[in-house]
């Protein structure tokens, strides 16, 4: 969860590590701290936000060449200044932060107390710190290395970690497990992060570490390492990620920047992989697996929020063109449920951040029980893509606003390819529907565009209803995923609850809830049950409910019923998620906007959800 930023190098580390954390910011915080080594150690920390700690620091000593900062997502402990990392072992021989959760912290912890020590925090990074210090002390012929990596010897859960020593201050070392970590090499200075962001605008070469790797680092040198004591051959790899499109490029938030690139970002997840005017669909990063998926009894997709609601979608189309039976499982219920899974089942794992611990931990149990899993990610040499057997990258651009938006349309639109692809491969999708949803794909963008030139109508929508205390979202078919997904968007950056429903279950139980003060959003463009839906609205209109439509252009049964309507281009059914789900984005994001809401770092929400 949250940051981790290193430096060690011939620069002044303070700013590199500041302006790191601020590009971290997105992976949502509660409080943030620095440590910076020149001979002796100082380490700065408090709760809040980076600009709260710069203050803090305002004009104390900054000096140094070496240095780490972390952002904190609170796990064990409350966000306070003495929880803030880094944590400084009780002899003060080693600085720790850490980014994860160590599981047995607490039995860990007790040994450490029955040999003297005493804790200044709550958390379990101060367990490690001071575990390392006990292993160092114990044992005159142990290093700092050695310490270290017997310590995490002993660890079950999950780190990324930095560490410096007092008896070496010209050293870092890095290690991971399930918690991200990159390296970025320089001229005689390396960078370590959470993620490659606070890196790129430094060096383009990068070393992702593996789970059980550690690295020891000094201005010259790097050496790789398993916790086993292995020595490895570091794999130095060129990210391709520029700093413009990590920066707000004019818009007043990240996420409305982010709902206004779908068109671009849409067109690059199609890139090389759609072609009109071949009359071919091909993702090339499923060609290895494709005997296994064509043989294919069943897919199981995963994933969690709205990464899982464009499985829901995934769902309705597979089976739909492939038809191959889809079942869609929240990634956290699947691993703890002792699932039935086949050699021959095929498992989908869906994540923006490929990060996702509940999704990984999934991805790990589908594996050992023999399925072949696909990842669908959006974070270029993330844990994800790793971690399985082949995969699409969805090449919407880094994602920097919680509330995913571009990230959920370009899922979709791989798995609409995906679904066209293998409905094609295994014969069921026949000639002149495949041809026909290649042109529906590739009119996407433009779609999408026009839809996006209503933003000034969506907002004075969006305003007339920012007071209310509940929404309710309805959708029929493939469009009931979207419903969720309008809710989910909603509620995490306006805090206004909002519930997703299919429109026919309305009368089984919400329908209780509908009066006059009762916004109702109805995905109710033109598809084969577009009666059906028009029902379901004149239902809410007789209970005083306030609708608001979404329908197809020229629609005049519902404009006659609705109160408000926002029109989507005429289309193809199979791409209607992709269509519908923009106004449903915007509309929460002035509504968020009008209320006051931190917009990007919503309340209590982190970007990269690295903890179960
Ligand atoms: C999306 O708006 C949410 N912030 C959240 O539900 C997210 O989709 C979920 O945590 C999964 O993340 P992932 O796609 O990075 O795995
Ligand atoms: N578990 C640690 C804590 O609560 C680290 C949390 C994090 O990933 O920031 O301090």
């Amino acid at each position: 969860m949250c940051g981790i930023v290193g430096y060690i190098g011939h620069k002044e580390a303070y700013p590199i590590l500041i302006n790191g954390l601020k590009r971290l910011e997105y992976r949502g915080y509660d409080s943030a701290g620095i440590a910076l080594i020149n001979g002796e150690t100082r380490t700065y920390k408090c709760k809040g936000k980076v600009s709260d700690l710069e203050s803090f620091i305002g004009n104390q000593n900054i000096k140094g060449n070496i240095g780490m900062g972390h952002t904190r997502w609170a796990t064990h402990g409350e966000p306070n200044d003495v929880n803030a990392h880094p944590h400084i072992s009780l002899n003060g021989h080693f600085t720790v932060i850490h980014n994860g959760i160590i599981e047995n912290y607490d039995v860990l912890k007790k040994d450490l107390i029955k040999n003297g020590y005493t804790f200044k925090s709550e958390t379990d990074t101060e367990v490690l710190a001071n575990l390392i210090e006990y292993i160092y002390l114990k044992d005159e012929s142990v290093t700092v290395e050695m310490a270290v990596r017997l310590a995490l010897t002993k660890v079950i859960g999950a780190y990324g970690i930095l560490v410096a020593a007092k008896e070496d201050t010209n050293m870092l070392i890095a290690a991971r497990k399930g918690s991200p970590l990159v390296i970025g090499v320089g001229d005689g200075e390396y960078f370590f992060a959470s993620d490659a962001t606070p890196i790129v605008e430094h060096t383009k070469s990068v070393i992702y570490l593996d789970d059980d790797h550690m690295a020891i680092v000094e201005r010259n040198s790097l050496t790789l390492k398993t916790i086993q004591n292995d020595v490895l051959e570091p794999e130095v790899t060129q990210i391709d990620l520029d700093i413009e499109s990590i920066e707000k490029g004019g818009y007043e938030h990240f996420m409305l920047k982010e709902i206004f690139e779908q068109p671009n970002a849409i067109k690059d997840t199609f890139r090389g992989r759609v072609s009109e005017r071949n009359k071919r669909i091909y993702l090339g990063g499923l060609h290895q697996a494709l005997p296994k998926i064509n043989n294919a009894k069943r897919m199981i997709i995963i994933g969690c929020g709205t990464s899982w609601h464009a499985g829901l979608v995934g769902e309705y189309l597979l089976e739909e063109y492939a038809r191959i039976p889809v079942e869609v499982e929240y990634a956290s219920e699947f691993r703890y449920r002792n699932p039935i899974i086949n050699e021959d089942d095929v498992v989908i794992a869906i994540s923006q951040s490929g990060e996702t611990a509940d999704t990984l931990a999934a991805i790990k149990l589908a594996k050992e029980k023999g399925a072949t899993v696909i990842g669908i990610c959006n974070v270029v040499g993330s844990s994800i893509p790793r971690e399985t057997h082949a995969g699409v990258y969805t090449h919407a651009g880094p994602e920097i606003g919680v509330a995913s938006t571009k990230a959920f349309t370009a899922q979709v639109a791989v798995l609409t390819m995906m679904s066209l692809m293998l409905g094609k491969e295994r014969g069921n999708t026949n000639d002149d529907i495949y041809l026909q949803m290649i042109k529906a794909i590739s009119s996407v963008p433009d779609y999408i565009t026009k839809i996006l030139e209503q933003n000034e109508k969506i907002q004075e929508i969006a305003l007339k209803y920012k007071d209310a205390s509940n929404f309710l979202y309805l959708g029929r078919g493939v469009l009931f995923p979207v419903a969720l997904e309008g809710a989910l968007k909603l509620k995490e950056i306006s805090y206004i609850h909002a519930e997703g429903y299919p429109a026919a279950e309305m009368k089984h139980g919400p329908i209780a809830l509908i009066d006059d003060k009762m916004p109702v959003v109805v995905i109710a463009t033109k598809d084969k049950s577009y009666e059906k839906i028009v029902s379901n609205i004149q239902e809410v209109k007789a209970r005083k409910g306030v609708v608001i439509a979404i329908v197809t252009e020229g629609d005049h049964v519902i404009k006659h019923l609705a109160d408000h309507v926002i029109e989507i281009p005429d289309h193809h059914e199979a791409i209607a998620p992709l269509l519908t789900v923009i106004p449903l984005q915007l509309m929460s994001y002035y509504i968020a906007v009008a209320r006051g809401c931190n917009v990007d770092q919503p309340r209590n929400l982190a970007k990269s959800v690295t903890v179960e």
